[in-house]
């Protein structure tokens, strides 16, 4: 159920932003991380953890996608006495939640003072080159969600509506998430993204006419997050795993348990790469 709209968006950020901080305290966390589909578990690695549902947060909606705990986790990562706000768990626009429902969080992580936003999720190969298993630092992202969450009064008087998208990944963290890759031996690509809704998956036809576009990977989520992050200024790193080829690509045709099972089978390397990411910041 979607909670926000135009007129109660000040309002709902202020009493968000309020319950946030009071989880937080004064210390603030070095990031914000948006854990996707199947990769909810490096919060569980977090030490000192501890959790606030979305449902406690006045006006955030609550996640029902399958393995999407919905909820926020601070913590430290291990071996870098850094502090980390997890979402354990996202919120799409295939659960009926709006833009602003989706930039919801990502304000309130920025009005908490949190400068950096790590987003991450599943996502179906469109280049044939990448492998299941390996990750995909986003490069760009082309939002064919047919949604943008700074439409509207209310975003524009949070600030400025007219973002600059160049960049909105930015160089310095690609750079230091290869280069913990790199340290870690863990295969990473890079690439230009693309959301749709979903929740069917793409035809063989969407999937060719998105790799004529110059798209080399393809989800359901990120886009209006990193939109609203930009909006505040918030520096934004994007990682995928790549958990299946995209339909069509070498005869896929995927399905949510496949990914799922990939997920799970790479959440150790994904928790080192994020691990040693944070350290860096
Ligand atoms: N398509 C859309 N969303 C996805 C995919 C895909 O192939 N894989 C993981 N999320």
């Amino acid at each position: 159920m979607t909670l926000l709209n135009d007129d109660n968006l000040l309002y709902a950020i202020d009493q968000g932003a309020a319950a946030l901080k009071a989880f937080i305290g004064d210390d603030v966390p070095v990031a914000g991380i948006i854990l996707g589909s199947g990769l909810n578990p490096f919060a569980d690695t977090l030490e000192d953890a501890r959790v606030l549902p979305f449902g406690d947060v006045p006006f955030m909606s609550v996640s029902t996608a399958t393995g999407h705990k919905g909820r926020f986790v601070l913590g430290t990562v291990p071996g870098t006495g850094s502090r980390v706000l997890c979402m354990q768990g996202r919120l799409h626009k295939y659960e009926g939640c709006s833009g602003l429902d989706i930039a919801f969080p990502v304000w309130l992580m920025a009005e908490c003072g949190i400068d950096t936003l790590i987003t991450t999720n599943a996502a179906g190969a469109i280049n044939p080159t990448f492998n299941v298993g390996d990750f995909c630092i986003m490069r760009d992202q082309i939002n064919m969600t047919g949604q943008n969450p700074l439409i509207g009064r209310s975003p524009d008087l949070i600030a400025e509506r007219f973002v600059p998208m160049l960049g909105c990944f930015d160089a310095d963290l690609r750079a230091i998430a290869r280069e913990v890759a790199a340290v870690e031996g863990i295969s990473v690509q890079e690439g230009v993204y693309l959301a749709l809704t979903g929740p069917s998956f793409e035809t063989p036809a969407e999937i060719r006419m998105f790799s004529a576009w110059g798209a080399d990977t393809v989800a359901m989520s990120v886009v209006e997050e990193v939109i609203a992050a930009r909006h505040v200024g918030m520096r934004v790193l994007g990682m995928s795993l790549i958990a299946n080829m995209a339909c069509g690509i070498e005869g896929s045709d995927p399905n949510s348990d496949e990914i799922m099972d990939v997920a799970v089978k790479r959440e150790g390397d994904f928790s080192r790469l994020i691990a040693g990411i944070i350290a860096k910041l």
